[in-house]
């Protein structure tokens, strides 16, 4: 390795030490930052020519070496050297070697600190829209899937044990909402980080006359930073960003965990397309869900991430500290693993099939219409709490008989209860209740239909 000296620092004696040097580098993974270093800094010197403080022709000088940069960059031809520690410093160094003494003007008034602040909010504002993007296909990809099933019922699981039944749309649907919510949280972490903290420098500001507005307008940010230790050491929009991802990934790692399950020979309610399974090297019948599974195992690291970040932040005194710099691995893997899971998710939904009629054919075990029938009761003026004992009793005895609720005929019934007259049967079996179901939001063709249609209207906007 090449030992250069950095031309500012004349501060310590003798040439970098190569441990140190590996170990202090993170020109490794915020290379990835150049476009928004660049966009940066030509905000930053054409404010500096706005001010007075350099020329307009150095302004230009240096927004003409930057874009040079840019495209060496782009083209795979730039050297990335670590002996200048990070993309700020690297990029610099080549400016000014490229356009001489008005490169050495550029950092006026700035430091590294508001600098490598000022680059995050801007990458991460464009990372959120393209996840929101990600998360809006995966909505598409559910509401899609949900239509071809709006009058198919499925079991609804609470403990894993058969629940109620609802439409295999509405089971879809929930994800819609959840994804809904995710989109949300990455607005609202994009509106509350856009303020500039370029013009906070290395922790109090500057001497000079800075004109803070005139950057933050450049960038695109709402404002600026209203107190410069704040501004330059603020870390929180990267904890709520690894958190909004970690809760993505979580109702990702759900929602594989559901389709796993719903894969196996035991369940085998939906398929799986060959292209997203795996074989296994041994045994030759196996279809494995490995990319579901991994959706699943891929959210471990990034709730990984999100403590990693805490904990980085919780023992750091005031402002800058080097620690810092750690908080691009955790931001960039969780963005990197969710949106690929997104992506993923999105083509498994796509290329999914579920066993409708199978699953119905199902749906005569495990008494899913109990609540129905309770609920029939009350509709007779029987108050819920009788109701749900009478029924308990006549599940009690179709369990002990090997019948289902419906098989018992009007005189079994009104045993049981003589409020029970001959239209109880339309509460009775599952295709029936998916009907019946009345309140809002339900598990119900209607209330389906209805979510598809605000959705599919809402989605074609994004
Ligand atoms: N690479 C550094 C980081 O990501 C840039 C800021 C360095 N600042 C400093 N005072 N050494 O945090």
């Amino acid at each position: 390795m090449a030992k250069k000296n950095k031309s500012w620092e004349h501060r310590l004696a003798g040439s970098p030490d190569e441990l140190a040097m590996n170990f202090v580098e993170s020109l490794s993974y915020d290379k990835r930052l150049y476009k928004y270093d660049i966009v940066g800094s030509i905000a930053h010197s054409a404010m500096l020519a706005d001010v007075g403080l350099i020329t307009k022709k150095e302004a230009d000088q240096i927004k003409k070496g930057l874009l040079e940069v840019a495209e060496e960059i782009e083209a795979g031809k730039f050297r990335f050297d670590i002996v200048y520690e990070d993309i700020h410093m690297a990029i610099e160094a080549a400016l000014t070697a490229k356009i001489g003494d008005a490169g050495k003007k550029l950092h006026t008034g700035r430091s590294r600190n508001d600098q490598v602040a000022t680059d995050m909010r801007l990458w991460m504002r464009d990372e959120i829209a393209s996840l929101q993007g990600k998360i809006a296909n995966l909505q598409k990809a559910f509401v899609a899937l949900a239509e071809k099933y709006t009058d198919d019922v499925m079991p609804a699981y609470t403990h894993l044990q058969r629940a109620q039944p609802v439409t295999i749309a509405s089971y879809l649907l929930s994800f819609v909402e959840m994804l809904a919510r995710d989109h949300c949280r990455l607005s609202n972490c994009s509106a509350i980080m856009n303020v500039s903290p370029l013009g906070c420098g290395a922790v109090a500001g500057s001497t000079l006359p800075l004109d803070r507005n005139n950057t933050a307008k450049r960038l695109g940010f709402d404002g600026i930073m209203n107190n410069s230790l704040d501004g330059m050491s603020d870390r929180d929009f990267c904890a709520e960003f690894i958190f909004d991802c970690s809760l993505i990934a979580t109702h990702l790692s759900r929602l594989a965990e559901d389709f796993i399950i719903f894969s196996t020979n035991e369940f085998d309610f939906i398929r799986v397309a060959d292209k997203y399974c795996t074989s296994s090297s041994m045994m030759p019948q196996k279809r494995n869900p490995d990319m579901l599974e991994l959706i699943r195992g891929k959210s471990a690291g990034v709730i990984g991430c999100l403590t990693a970040m805490l904990t980085m932040l919780k023992g750091q005194p005031s402002t800058y500290n080097r620690d810092m710099q750690e908080d691009k691995l955790h931001v960039f893997r969780s963005a990197d693993t969710v949106s690929a899971s997104l992506e993923m998710a999105a083509a498994i939904v796509s290329n999914m099939e579920f066993k409708a009629e199978k699953i119905a054919a199902g749906m005569d075990n495990g008494f899913l219409d109990a609540t129905a029938l309770a609920e029939y009761l009350v509709s007779k003026g029987m108050p819920f709490r009788q109701g749900h004992g009478i029924v308990g009793a006549a599940v009690a005895a179709c369990e002990k008989a090997g019948k289902k609720l419906a098989d018992l005929s009007i005189e079994e019934f009104k045993k049981f209860s003589n409020v029970i007259d001959k239209d109880v049967y339309s509460y009775l079996g599952a295709a029936g209740i998916i009907k019946k179901y009345a309140t809002e939001g339900a598990g119900g063709v209607k209330q389906a239909k209805k979510q598809i249609t605000f959705w599919k209207k809402k989605l074609a906007k994004i």
